[in-house]
């Protein structure tokens, strides 16, 4: 068998090879959100809810996809988003998700929760890679994985700061547990947070949960620390954004985690707006959640990202294809992309701008 499916055309249509491929607790917990997942349903309505402009007879000549971003000179603005585990999906795990990154010239955002030595990884990579970093309740350990990642040639920090507790209903029906064998590597030797001091009457969250949670004080130190672009992950808010920027963030990633966090958040998509009007161009803003076409990728650029993530998609390749069907997927979204900004006559990422938006 091909290890493309022929049937493939379009991103989406990795989904039901990848669930056919994989058991069905392990894709309840890569597809679910959290709660009653309205957010993960509504990160892909809000984007088809937005309507184009076309723009006819534009001059394409030398059209192309390239930014800079945090300093890096990137072919095109589809990055891979940070997602734990990739040995649940594919025996290689993120050695093949990066092969396949570095084949389309992709930047990859390697997960805290990897499941391979972030060194390994590095190894490996082509192209520019990002670690993710959420900050352990050993804030020493916390320091010494960034002074990790640095050493290894990571090019940026990105700090997940909006998943401190989380409620997953579809993982916890479907009864997930990690596989024997798979884990978070780079987090060995981290020391526990202390066990939760609450009596049975008292909150398991805040009393047990939340010990250790990171605050907007750890971002400080983290800037303070390392030298390299710090990005946040997780904002949604203006405040949070100009909070973020205050603190001397490098750029800002408006995610609302794959509707995995807080259901019932605004899709990431209608969040940006807001949150670009308040940012006004200081830092470049980035986003992730529902983005499964290059007109999502494009409107994203045209509501005020510079570039944006792809969360499931990739790991659905990586099931069904390894680094190949990794590849596949960011080429799909690529080539769509460039056919998109043809068709709104836009030759180059700058050129995409808000007149692409149709207006009622
Ligand atoms: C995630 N996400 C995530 N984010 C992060 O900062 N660190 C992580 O380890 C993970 N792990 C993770 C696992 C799985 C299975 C999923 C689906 C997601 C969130 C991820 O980076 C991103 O925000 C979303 O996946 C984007 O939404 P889409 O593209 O999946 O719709």
């Amino acid at each position: 068998m091909p290890v493309i499916p022929p049937d493939i055309a379009a991103v989406a249509d990795y989904e039901p090879h990848a669930r056919q491929r994989l058991d069905a607790a392990i894709w309840a917990s890569i597809t679910g959100g959290s709660a009653d997942e309205h957010t993960v349903a509504e990160n892909r309505a809000a984007f088809a809810r937005i309507r184009l402009n076309n723009r006819v007879l534009a001059d394409m000549s030398g059209a192309h996809t390239r930014l800079e971003l945090c300093g890096q000179a990137l072919e095109h603005p589809i990055l891979l988003a940070p997602t734990a585990w990739h040995r649940l999906l594919h025996p290689e795990g993120e050695a093949a998700t990066v092969m396949g990154a570095s084949a389309m010239r992709a930047a990859m955002v390697v997960s805290a929760m990897a499941s391979l030595p972030l060194e390994a990884i590095a190894k490996r990579a082509t192209s520019p890679l990002w670690f993710q970093l959420y900050v352990q309740p050993d804030r020493a350990f916390t320091h010494a994985l960034v002074q990790r990642a640095e050493a290894a040639g990571y090019g940026a920090i990105v700090v997940t700061i909006d998943a401190p507790v989380t409620l997953r209903n579809q993982e916890q029906r479907a009864g997930f547990r990690l596989p024997l064998g798979i884990e978070a590597v780079n987090l060995r030797g981290a020391q526990p947070p202390p066990p939760p001091k609450a009596a049975a009457h008292e909150s398991e969250v805040f009393n047990g949960l939340l010990a250790g949670a990171a605050t907007w004080e750890d971002i400080a130190i983290l800037r303070a620390r390392t030298r390299l672009p710090l990005l946040l992950k997780g904002i949604m808010t203006p405040a949070d954004a100009l909070k973020g920027i205050e603190i001397g963030a490098d750029a800002l990633i408006v995610s609302n985690h794959g509707g995995r966090v807080l259901d019932t958040q605004p899709a990431s998509i209608d969040a940006l707006p807001r949150i670009a009007e308040a940012v006004a161009g200081r830092v470049p803003l980035l986003l992730d959640g529902g983005i499964r076409r290059g007109t999502d990728v494009l409107k994203a650029l045209a509501l005020g990202a510079r570039a944006v993530l792809v969360g499931r998609p990739v790991l659905h390749g990586l099931a069904v294809g390894g680094a190949t069907g990794v590849a596949h997927v960011l080429k799909l979204l690529r080539t769509e992309l460039e056919i998109a900004m043809a068709q709104t006559g836009c030759a180059t990422l700058d050129a995409i701008g808000p007149e692409v938006i149709w207006r009622p």
